[in-house]
C-alpha cells in the first residue's frame, strides 16, 4: 500500500515536471494562493497594473540572434553550419568582449514605457547564457567586467531599476535558473546535450551544491544591492527537483529573498506551487477567464531580443490583446529588446507611444478593473470597476476594419434610464434596449477607426 502510494506520488511529481520541461506554454488550474499577507498585498497591487514591459537584453543583441538558445544543441535550433559546435560556443562567449552599449540610456526606455501606459517592468539580469547584466561578485562573466568595464554605467541593472522606479514602475527582475556558462551547470568535462545540467547530479553532488550556492549567492546580490524589488521572475522551468535532481532549493532561496524584500512576488515559472505566485502563459492568451493571477508574456516582434528586420505587431493588435487579457483577468507584459548599443528603435517607440495615447483615453476601463462573469461578446469585452458601480464595454476593433455604426450586446445591460458614455471624452452615446433584451448603441460619427471603451452603470 505504502509502496503503491509512493509510486503514485512519484508519478505525480514527475508529470508536473514534464509539463514544466516539455511544454512551457501549458497551463494548469493548480494554483496556490500565497499566505503571507505582504505577498498578497503586492500581488493585488501588481494585478491592478495590467500592463508591463519585459526587456530582454544581453550578448545576443550584438549579432541580433535568438536569446541564448543558439548555444544549446536542441533540434529546433538552427545554427550556421560553417563552424563546429565548440567553435560556435567560443564565438558566442567571446561576444562579451564586444557588448559595449555606449548609447545605453535607461531613462529614455523608462520614459517611453511610461508614456506607453506600462506600469511595471521586468529586466533580464541573466539569461540562460549566464551573462550577467549586473556586477556580480560570483563570476567575471558580467557586463561590468568585460567590454563595458571602464564605463560609469557598467552596473547596468542598477541604472535600469533606478530609471524605472523614478517613473513609479513596479520593479521586476528576470533571472534564469539554468546557467549554460557555469562550470557547475554545463561542465566542460562532458558534452552538452540539450538544455539540462550535463553531468549526473547524483554522481557529482559537490558540483551541484556549488551550483546551488552560486544561484543562491547571485539572487542574494540582486535582493540586497539593488534597492526595492517587487518581483523575481525565474525562467527555465526544467530546473526542478523532479527533473534529474536539479533542485536549487527554492524554499531557501525564497525565504532569503523575502527576508530582504518583504512581500516579494516569486514567479518560479511553470512550477505550480507556493513559489509560482502567478502563472505565465507565453506568447498566448488563455482560452478563458481564469480566477487566479496570471500574465501573458508576448513580444512586440517575433523575438524577445533585438533582431535585424523584425516583424512588428501593430499598436492596435497589442491594445486588442491587452483588452482581451484584462477581461479574462490577467496582465500583459510586452517584450522589447534594445539594440546592442542600448537604444530602443524608433519602430518600438512609435508603437509604444500609440498604445500610450490609447490608454490615456481609455485606461479607466483597463487599470485596476476587475472581471465580470459575462466578459465576452463578439469583438466586445467587458470589465468592471472594483466597487461594481461601473461597467466597461471594450471594443477590440479588428485591424483594418472600420468602426461599425452600432454595437450590440446581450447581458451586462445598463441600468434603466442611465447613460452610456465613451470613456475618456465622457461623451454620451445613444442607446436602446431591443425587443430581445439586447443593448444597442449608436456610435457617434467621425470617431477614429480604433478600439474604444464605453462605460455605464450596470442594472
Ligand atoms: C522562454 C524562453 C526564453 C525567454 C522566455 C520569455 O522561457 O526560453 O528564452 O526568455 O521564454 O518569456
Amino acid at each position: 500500500m505504502r509502496y503503491r502510494l509512493s509510486v503514485v506520488l512519484l508519478m505525480m511529481a514527475f508529470s508536473t515536471c514534464l509539463v514544466a520541461q516539455g511544454n512551457i506554454h501549458e497551463r494548469s488550474s493548480h494554483y496556490e494562493w500565497p499566505e503571507d499577507t505582504a505577498v498578497v498585498r503586492k500581488l493585488k497591487s501588481w494585478q491592478d497594473q495590467k500592463f508591463g514591459v519585459l526587456i530582454h537584453w544581453g550578448l545576443y543583441a550584438v549579432p541580433g540572434i535568438v536569446e541564448s538558445w543558439s548555444i544549446c544543441d536542441e533540434d529546433w535550433i538552427t545554427r550556421d553550419t560553417t563552424r563546429t559546435y565548440q567553435q560556435y560556443k567560443d564565438w558566442y562567449w567571446g561576444l562579451a568582449d564586444s557588448f559595449r552599449p555606449t548609447q545605453f540610456d535607461p531613462w529614455q526606455w523608462a520614459q517611453v514605457a511610461s508614456e506607453a501606459g506600462m506600469r511595471y517592468m521586468i529586466f533580464t539580469s541573466k539569461h540562460h547564457d549566464g551573462f550577467c547584466l549586473w556586477d556580480s561578485r560570483q563570476t567575471d562573466f558580467t557586463v561590468a567586467r568585460r567590454a563595458f568595464a571602464d564605463d560609469g554605467r557598467r552596473d547596468i541593472l542598477r541604472h535600469v531599476l533606478a530609471a524605472f522606479r523614478s517613473h513609479d514602475f513596479l520593479a521586476g527582475i528576470y533571472f534564469s535558473k539554468p546557467d549554460w556558462h557555469s562550470q557547475y551547470y554545463w561542465w566542460d568535462v562532458y558534452p552538452t546535450k540539450g538544455r539540462n545540467v550535463n553531468y549526473s547530479v547524483e554522481k557529482y553532488p559537490w558540483r551541484w551544491q556549488q551550483f546551488q550556492r552560486y544561484t543562491y549567492n547571485q539572487i542574494e546580490e540582486l535582493m540586497t544591492d539593488y534597492g526595492p524589488v517587487d518581483l523575481l521572475w525565474l525562467d527555465g522551468g526544467w530546473v526542478c527537483p523532479q527533473n534529474r535532481g536539479q533542485d536549487i532549493d527554492m524554499p531557501r532561496i525564497a525565504a532569503m529573498a523575502r527576508s530582504h524584500q518583504p512581500g516579494l512576488l516569486m514567479v518560479d515559472r511553470t512550477i505550480h506551487g507556493p513559489y509560482e505566485n502567478y502563472q505565465t502563459p507565453e506568447r498566448t492568451v488563455p482560452e478563458q477567464q481564469l480566477t487566479f493571477p496570471w500574465e501573458s508574456c508576448i513580444p512586440l516582434s517575433d523575438d524577445w531580443g533585438w533582431v535585424p528586420r523584425p516583424r512588428w505587431k501593430s499598436a492596435q493588435r497589442v491594445v486588442n490583446t491587452l483588452i482581451e487579457v484584462v477581461a479574462k483577468g490577467g496582465n500583459l507584459v510586452l517584450g522589447v529588446g534594445p539594440t546592442a548599443e542600448g537604444v530602443l528603435q524608433p519602430e518600438v517607440v512609435e508603437r509604444l507611444q500609440e498604445m500610450g495615447r490609447w490608454l490615456k483615453a481609455y485606461g479607466e476601463a483597463i487599470y485596476a478593473t476587475t472581471t465580470t462573469p459575462h466578459y465576452h461578446d463578439g469583438d466586445l469585452w467587458f470589465t468592471a470597476s472594483k466597487d461594481g458601480r461601473r461597467m466597461y464595454a471594450l471594443l477590440a476593433l479588428p485591424e483594418g476594419q472600420e468602426l461599425p455604426a452600432t454595437l450590440t450586446w446581450k447581458t451586462n445591460v445598463p441600468r434603466k434610464g442611465s447613460a452610456i458614455r465613451l470613456v475618456g471624452s465622457k461623451r454620451k452615446v445613444r442607446w436602446s434596449l431591443r425587443d430581445d433584451g439586447s443593448v444597442e448603441v449608436l456610435l457617434p460619427k467621425g470617431l477614429p477607426a480604433e478600439s474604444l471603451a464605453l462605460t455605464f452603470e450596470p442594472s
